[in-house]
C-alpha cells in the first residue's frame, strides 16, 4: 500500500505528521511532496523521519528528478491525497497550473486523488471556491471533508480538515478495497424542519444538520449516489451530494418520496430531527396580541412521519432503513420502541439532553439498537459516527462491487 502524500501550506499542516504516522503504523508506504507554503508550517525534515522516506519538494531540483521524476511520483503509488489542500492550490488544480513540483506532479497523475480542505470558513464558502471544488469534483477528485468546528483563525464553521485518524481510515479503506458502496442510492434527511405558525413565526428545534450531512458527504465518498433533503441549515453542501432544501415535515416527507423513486433508494437514513407539531390551521396573517390578552393557545397537529412511512411502506420500503432517536432518558428502552414502530432495521439512539452538546455540536455518542439488541459505538466526531455508519450499511448488503 502506497500513497502520495501532498502537503499544501496550512496550520492543519502539523496534522499531516500524525496522518504519516498513523499510515506508517497501518504499514503504509507514504511518499511525500512539500509546496513552499507547507515548509513555512512543517519542515521536511519532520516529514521526512515519520515517513522514513525522502520528501519532495523542488520541481528543478536535479536529484529529485534524477530519483523520482514528477511523474512517477504520481504514478508509482495506489492513491495520491492532498492533505491539507489549501484554497489556494484546489485553485491551481482546477484550473491545471504547475508552477511548482506538487502541481505539476498532479497534472501527470493517473491515480485516484482525493483532497482533504483546510481553510477559513469564509474561504471554504467563497464562490470561487466553491466553484473549484465543483470543477473537481466533476472531474472525479473527491473530497474528504471539510469537516465544521473551531478554526485555528478563531472562525467557528467549515474548513477544519478531518482528523488525522479520520483521514488514516478513510485511506486504508481505499487502499483496502473497491469503494464500499458503488453505484448505491442513498436518501439521507438533515436539519431541523420549521412549522409556520404564522408568515412571520414557526416552530423548529436546534438541530445543527452536521451529523446528517456527515453521514451524506461519508457515504458519498465511498461511491454512493447520496440525496440529501434538508431542513434550513448554514452548512454547505457535502462534494458529490446532490441536495434538496425544504422547510416543513410535509415538504420533506414530500421530497423524500419523490426521490424514492423510480424504485426505492438502495438505503434511506433519517437524521433530521423532524418537528413533531405543526399548526392544525397556520394563520395567513400575522398574530397580533389583542389588548389585554395574557396568553395564547395554539392548536397543534401531528406532522406526517417521515421514517414511519418509508420504513412501513408495502413497495417504496429500501433495503435498509435507518432513523436516529433523540432521546433525554430511557435511551435504549424508547429506542427500541421507535424500531419497531417506525419499521427502521437500525436506530441510532443518542442523548440530546442539556450539556451533551449532541444538537449542534461537533461529536456525538450513539447506541446502535438492533432486533438482535444493542451496542454503544464509540464516542468521537460525527464523521466519525458516519464512517462506523458507513461500515454497518455495507456489511448488511454484504456489497463491495466496485
Ligand atoms: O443536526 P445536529 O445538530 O448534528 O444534531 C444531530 C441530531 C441530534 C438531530 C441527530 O443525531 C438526531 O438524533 N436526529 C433525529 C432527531 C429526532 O427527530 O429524533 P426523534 O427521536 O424525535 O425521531 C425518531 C426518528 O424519526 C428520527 O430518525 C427522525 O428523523 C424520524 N422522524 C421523526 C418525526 C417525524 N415526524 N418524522 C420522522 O421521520
Amino acid at each position: 500500500m502506497k500513497i502520495t502524500l501532498v502537503i499544501t501550506g496550512g496550520i492543519a499542516a502539523y496534522k499531516s505528521l500524525i496522518l504519516i504516522r498513523r499510515l506508517r503504523e497501518a504499514g503504509v508506504t507514504v511518499v511525500p511532496v512539500m509546496t513552499r507554503g507547507a515548509q513555512e508550517f512543517i519542515t521536511p525534515l519532520s516529514v521526512a523521519s515519520l515517513a522514513e522516506h525522502e520528501v519532495y519538494s523542488d520541481l528543478f531540483s536535479l536529484k529529485d528528478e534524477t530519483q523520482m521524476g514528477h511523474i512517477r511520483l504520481m504514478r508509482d503509488c495506489d492513491l495520491v491525497l492532498v492533505a491539507p489542500a489549501s484554497a489556494d492550490f484546489l485553485a491551481k488544480m482546477a484550473h491545471g497550473l504547475a508552477d511548482d513540483l506538487a502541481s505539476t506532479a498532479l497534472l501527470a497523475s493517473d491515480k485516484p486523488v482525493v483532497v482533504a480542505p483546510s481553510m477559513n470558513t469564509q474561504m471554504w464558502a467563497h464562490a470561487a471556491t466553491q466553484a473549484n471544488v465543483d470543477t473537481l469534483a466533476g472531474r472525479g477528485i473527491e473530497f474528504w471533508g471539510p469537516a465544521e468546528g473551531d478554526l485555528a483563525c478563531g472562525d467557528m464553521g467549515s474548513g477544519r480538515m478531518l482528523e488525522p485518524e479520520e483521514l488514516a481510515v478513510l485511506v486504508l479503506d481505499r487502499l483496502q478495497g473497491p469503494r464500499k458502496l458503488a453505484g448505491k442510492r442513498v436518501l439521507v434527511t438533515a436539519g431541523p424542519t420549521q412549522e409556520a405558525i404564522d408568515p412571520v413565526r414557526y416552530i423548529s428545534n436546534h438541530s445543527s444538520g452536521k451529523q446528517g450531512y456527515a453521514i451524506a458527504g461519508a457515504f458519498a465518498a465511498q461511491g454512493a449516489q447520496v440525496t440529501l433533503v434538508t431542513g434550513p441549515t448554514q452548512l454547505l453542501t457535502p462534494p458529490g451530494v446532490q441536495r434538496v432544501e425544504v422547510l416543513s415535515a410535509q415538504q420533506m416527507l414530500d421530497a423524500v418520496r419523490a426521490n424514492n423513486a423510480p424504485g426505492p433508494a438502495d438505503i434511506a437514513i433519517f437524521a433530521a430531527a423532524v418537528a413533531d407539531w405543526q399548526m392544525a390551521q397556520p394563520s395567513d396573517q400575522k398574530l397580533k396580541k389583542q389588548p389585554g390578552q395574557e396568553s395564547l393557545s395554539l392548536d397543534l397537529a401531528k406532522t406526517p412521519d417521515i421514517l414511519a412511512h418509508i420504513g412501513t411502506s408495502a413497495d417504496q420500503r429500501p433495503k435498509l432503513v435507518i432513523g436516529f432517536a433523540a432521546e433525554t432518558q430511557d435511551l435504549v428502552a424508547n429506542a427500541q420502541r421507535k424500531l419497531a414502530s417506525k419499521g427502521a432495521d437500525l436506530i441510532l439512539a443518542n442523548d440530546v439532553s442539556e450539556g451533551t452538546d449532541t444538537f449542534g455540536g461537533e461529536n456525538n455518542q450513539v447506541t446502535a439498537v438492533t432486533t438482535q439488541g444493542h451496542k454503544e459505538w464509540p464516542r468521537g466526531s460525527k464523521q466519525l459516527v458516519a464512517l462506523q455508519l458507513v461500515d454497518w450499511c455495507a456489511d448488511r448488503l454484504g456489497d463491495t462491487t466496485t
